[in-house]
């Protein structure tokens, strides 16, 4: 029992003494671990007869406790001091300058698609994209442009030098309207889509750019008629220039894809040299200005994308995305756009923050 006393003692110290975590662990297996000289004493206990055991039983548990104890408050001490080490070394320093903030902004054109996708989503409409990289049967026969068809030439078409498995004529896609026939066959009938992207034509000046950006509609469903379309670019154009008084004008035009086909006009005028849309454009002071083109889907692209056409009607219209920024947040030079001028980028970008919501107004502070 004496040696179990001085054993005790011992170990004790060498707990109070332990430097750090790894040391106190060696102790505690070598006092309570499986092998540890505490646990092999407590096995002897099996073996003792009554009255030993009722002696010794409660020292060896005694000395077991108090091992325990120990090297739990030696941890909790080492702990704490590894704490009280890393905060007073661990400074931060608040007269610090604030990291500067993000510098980037969000492009006019990702800033009106978004508000695009907004306005259309509260009408009922998903968004789809479809490939630049398209064939020409998506881009123009299955718009009822057959090879021969003299609007392919005007659209300027950037033309790839390879076909594809199908023998098609591979090319950038020149307008949003292959969308409109890819929805058609992948998913049928009704839809209600607008497609926004990237499009291009071989043309450049002021007003052109090699690239551009268009946002395609497509509504197909039973019964659908001009009216819904006029219906719905007026709700579109009020909501996207935030505007009561926008005034439409239908003319009149042609569309291999539409039949009837109309070119769309919003009147003007102009306020200190802005162009700004509102009122008639027959108004004393207001002119009209063209906007976009639509019309009612020809019953041959209805038949192209494999629907049937006395079953299935609808409307479809496209415009230019970059031309809708210009408008609303008054750029002049089309050019700018793709130039990424840090300084224009400022001036005219978003911050990433304004997301434009309907409840929060679509077109968020420039
Ligand atoms: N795709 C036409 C263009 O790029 C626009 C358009 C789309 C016209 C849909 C009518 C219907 O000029």
């Amino acid at each position: 029992m004496d040696d179990l006393q001085t054993r005790k003692d011992d170990a004790l110290e060498a707990i109070a003494a332990a430097a750090n975590p790894d040391a106190l662990e060696a102790l505690r297996v070598e006092a309570l671990g499986k092998q540890g000289w505490v646990s092999q004493l407590l096995k002897t206990l099996g073996k003792m007869t009554p009255e030993e055991r009722t002696e010794k039983a409660p020292v060896i548990q005694q000395a077991r406790a108090e091992i325990a104890d120990a090297i739990a408050a030696r941890k909790q001490a080492i702990d704490d001091a590894e704490l009280n080490e890393r905060l007073a070394t661990e400074t931060l320093d608040l007269s610090l300058p604030a990291p500067e903030t993000p510098r980037g902004t969000v492009h006019p054109v990702s800033q009106v698609m978004d508000e695009l996708a907004e306005i259309f989503a509260d009408l009922g409409f998903a968004v789809k994209t479809g490939p630049e990289v398209e064939d020409d049967w998506h881009n123009f026969t299955a718009l009822n442009m057959p090879e021969s068809h003299p609007a392919r030439a005007m659209h300027d078409t950037f033309y790839f030098p390879d076909h594809d498995d199908d023998g098609r004529r591979m090319l950038l896609r020149t307008h949003t309207s292959p969308v409109q026939i890819r929805t058609m066959v992948n998913e049928g009938a009704p839809v209600r889509i607008i497609a926004p992207g990237r499009v291009y034509r071989s043309d450049s000046d002021a007003t052109h750019t090699p690239m551009f950006h268009q946002v395609e509609g497509l509504v197909i469903d039973r019964d659908i008629h001009l009216g819904h379309l006029k219906w719905t670019l007026e709700t579109f154009l009020k909501a996207f220039f935030e505007r009561d008084d926008i005034v439409l004008r239908l003319r009149p035009s042609y569309f291999p894809f539409t039949e009837p086909s109309v070119e769309v006009d919003v009147g003007f005028e102009v306020v200190k040299g802005r162009r700004v849309l509102g009122g008639s454009g027959d108004a004393p002071g207001h002119a009209w200005m063209e906007l976009l083109g639509s019309g009612m889907v020809n019953r041959r692209v209805i038949e192209f994308a494999g629907l049937e056409p006395d079953e299935w009607q609808g409307f479809a219209f496209g415009v230019g995305v970059d031309r809708l920024a210009m408008l609303k947040y008054g750029m002049d030079d089309l050019r700018a756009f793709f130039d990424g001028d840090i300084r224009w980028l400022q001036h005219y970008g978003f911050s990433p923050f304004d997301q434009p919501t309907l409840s929060a107004g679509v077109g968020a502070s420039a």
